[in-house]
């Protein structure tokens, strides 16, 4: 059962969108993170001429969060100018889980208002983790 998206989060999100830098895919995405602390970041995907060089919104998401200082990611949440439901790319569902708290999960929301959520161990079944402490 997903829960309703906050509709303030939910506004956020469709206002960062136009911040999105996307002049090659033309796909606008925001993506909201929060953190252990409760505190919510928001990022964009920011494209670039050399292709492999952009950053997904949920890259930038945690970025902001990591910045902020959080250790631990609850839930992810993400929407687009695309119409439906989207989900991380491969290498976001890795870095969510390198944060990713127990019962964190990805909370998709379209522009219709409509959500879907999987937990981050059904979208990255086997995900990879160092061995402790793996960390600096
Ligand atoms: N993208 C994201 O930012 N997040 C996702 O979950 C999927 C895809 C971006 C990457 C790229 O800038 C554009 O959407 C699709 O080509």
């Amino acid at each position: 059962m997903t829960a309703p998206v906050p509709p303030p989060l939910a506004a956020e999100l469709r206002r960062l969108q136009a911040n999105s830098h996307a002049p090659y895919s033309g796909c606008r995405v925001s993506a909201a993170v929060e953190g252990g602390s409760g505190e919510i970041h928001y990022g964009v995907n920011v494209e670039n001429a050399a292709y492999p060089q952009g950053a997904c919104a949920e890259t930038s998401a945690i970025g902001a969060a990591v910045t902020h200082g959080e250790t631990s990611i609850r839930r992810v949440w993400v929407a687009s100018s695309l119409p439906g439901f989207i989900w991380p790319c491969g290498g976001c569902r890795q870095r969510i889980w390198e944060f990713a708290a127990p019962g964190c999960e990805v909370v998709s929301v379209a522009a219709d208002g409509a959500v879907e959520s999987r937990a981050i161990e059904d979208l990255l079944p086997l995900g990879f983790r160092l061995p402790a402490p793996g960390r600096a």
